[in-house]
Formats: C-alpha cells, structure tokens, sequence
C-alpha cells in the first residue's frame, strides 16, 4: 500500500517503541502494533510483558479483561493466560487444549522506551536496537523525558517522511521551530544497513521564532539540525543552536538538545507516535513540553490530512518528486527491501 508496493504494509522482523517505559505498570495497557492487538502490563517482580490482546476463544480483547496475579483472565467467559502466553485455566472443563495459547512477543526496555518484536521470534536479536550512545541518550548534563504519546489517523509512513523531510519545518513549524533556511540549506546523508542519517549546517543564519523568545541574545545563528533513522521506526534527532562564529563570543552553546521521535504502526491506516527529548535543565524541559504540542499537533493534522486524501481517492497519482525528497526516498526504500526479504523468505 502507498508509499509501498502493493501488498506491503510494515515490515515485522524489526524493533518497534510499544510504550514509553513509564506507560506500563500494573494496570493492562491495550495498543494495536503491526494491525494487532497488543496487550503491555509489569509482572509482579517488575517485568515487563506483551502478548496479544484477542481472545483465542471469541475474540474478546484481552486488553479490557482482567488480571490476575501475573496471568490475564478473559472478560468474557474467563479462559486464563500467562505472561507466557499459555493458557492456565479453563473454567468449563479440566483439560486444557493445547491451541489455547496467545503470542507472547519479546520486550525490551531500553532508555525511556519499551522495544517489542513481532516478527520471528527467533531472529528478534537485541543488537539490532539503537544504543543509547548513538542516539545520543544520557549525554552528561542532559535530562532526557518522555513527552508524548499520540494515536494517529494516518497510515505509519506518512510520519516516517515527515520526520525525513525537515524541509517542512520553515513552513508547517514556520511560526515556531523552524524558518526557511530549513528548506534552502542542502542536507548531507549517509546510509548504512541499520539507519540512514541526515544533516544540514545553517550559518549565520536566524533563529526560528519559538527559539527567539527563549534566549536573550537575538542576532544570528550557526544552526545544526538532523535525523538518524533506525530502522524500522525510530528516529533520533539533533537541534543545536550556537551563537554564529561571526559574532562576538561566537561559538557558544545556546541551546543543544536531542529528539525522539517513535514512529509504530498501527493498524493499516493509523500510527503510534511517541515524542521525547532531552535538554540541560528541567525548567528548559517543561517550557519545551509546553511550546512543543502545538508542533506535534501541525505534524498529526499533517498526516491525518494526507491520509484522508490518500485513502479516499480511487487511484493515487504518483507523486512529483523533488531533489530534497531524497532522504525520504531512501528511507521508504530501506522498509520497502526490508519487506521484500521478508516475503522472499516465506516463499
Ligand atoms: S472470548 Fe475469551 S473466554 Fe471466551
Ligand atoms: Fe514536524
């Protein structure tokens, strides 16, 4: 399906955020991942789990039943799983049939995230997640905090290009992050076999409008600005702000903060977005966390926008294609030969 092939919609065999750390605690937490329902809780020693939210038995959603000690006990007509997706009791009879099991889904937490795997899970290696170090979690006097969580209407890739055409920032951010040197500056890329990464160097150059307000100084800026993209859906990015080397004491620090931005499919037309960031101070972070919602709230009208137009229209027109479109285009080719190797292999 747009922007892929025919056919594919996600790849499986990767990382996804389920949940921001914090979110899981003892209560059920229900999130559809990968167009399943996925069911995220903390077991009683303080693990956290994921299985899948549909009922073997009627569908029923598991999400919205009930726990008890570490295993889920169907609202319904009270069937019993563990965390290990075994079924533990059946209430109409003693035997238990071996078909009654629920996919229990490798979880890792990692930083503010919790990583789940809902591919195979024998190749659901870890070493395939980002480090922290590479996306620059726990620099020294850096605070980093889970903003938001959003459900969005649109399909998943409609935020993956998004967040790699920055390009938009000096237009839907124009009144707030971004101006249009984010736009005219040409970016620098590089691409390995687990992320592509982009750049751009603004120099002496403005400072966006939501930047101004928050400093004293107001004469002109070196800017950096990038994405890393992890594949299949994470992507962490870099906003440094310095005095620009034309000025006086130029080369200082304004403002140097790191973004996260998770981006999990859903279902087939709707995403799991998760913003974080960190930032020197928490006074620095709670103004963010305030000025930022707006933002976000410009990229999901964005995208649910687009997916309204997309999903209503009887045939897509291919789209027009510029040169700054690059980095999107190889970031949807990236997915899109992920998935064909997924699909090679069940052939
Ligand atoms: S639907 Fe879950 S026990 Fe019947
Ligand atoms: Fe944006």
């Amino acid at each position: 399906m747009y922007p892929f092939k025919p056919g594919s919609f996600a790849p499986r065999n990767g990382w996804y955020v389920a949940a921001f750390v914090e979110e899981i605690g003892e209560t059920l937490l229900s999130r559809w991942i990968l167009n399943q329902p996925v069911v995220l809780y903390r077991k009683a020693d303080g693990t956290a789990v994921a299985v899948n939210g549909r009922c073997p038995h009627r569908h029923y959603p598991l999400g919205a039943s009930k726990r008890v000690g570490d295993a889920i006990q169907c609202g319904y007509h009270g069937i019993t799983f563990g965390a290990d997706g075994k079924c533990t009791f059946v209430p109409s009879q003693l035997t238990i049939p071996g078909v009654y099991t629920i996919p229990a889904y490798p979880l890792v937490e990692r930083g503010l995230w919790a990583w789940i795997w809902m591919g195979d899970p024998d190749k659901a290696d870890e070493t395939l997640l980002p480090t922290l170090e590479e996306i620059g979690y726990g620099l020294p006097g850096q605070i980093p905090e889970a903003f938001y969580y959003r459900h969005v209407n649109g399909r998943y890739q409609l935020l993956n290009d998004n967040l790699l055409d920055l390009t938009h920032l000096g237009y839907l951010h124009g009144t707030s992050i971004g101006t249009q040197a984010d736009a005219e500056t040409p970016e620098t890329r590089d691409l390995d076999e687990r992320r592509l990464s982009s750049r751009r160097h603004m120099n002496d150059t403005s400072m966006p409008p939501s930047y101004r307000a928050l400093f004293d100084y107001q004469g002109p800026v070196d800017r950096v600005s990038g994405m890393d993209f992890y594949f299949p859906g994470f992507h962490a990015g870099i906003a440094e702000f310095r005095i620009a080397a034309s000025q006086p004491s130029g080369g200082d620090v304004l403002s140097a903060n790191r973004v996260w931005h998770a981006v999990t499919p859903a279902t087939r037309a709707s995403a799991n977005y998760f913003f974080a960031m960190s930032s020197h101070s928490r006074k620095a972070l709670a103004s963010a966390r305030e000025n930022l919602v707006s933002v976000i709230d410009e990229d999901v009208f964005a995208t649910e926008e687009i997916e309204k137009i997309i999903s209503t229209l009887d045939d897509v027109p291919p789209e027009l294609m510029l040169k700054s479109d690059q980095t999107a285009v190889m970031g949807r080719r990236a997915l899109q030969a992920m998935m064909d190797r997924e699909l090679a292999a069940q052939d």
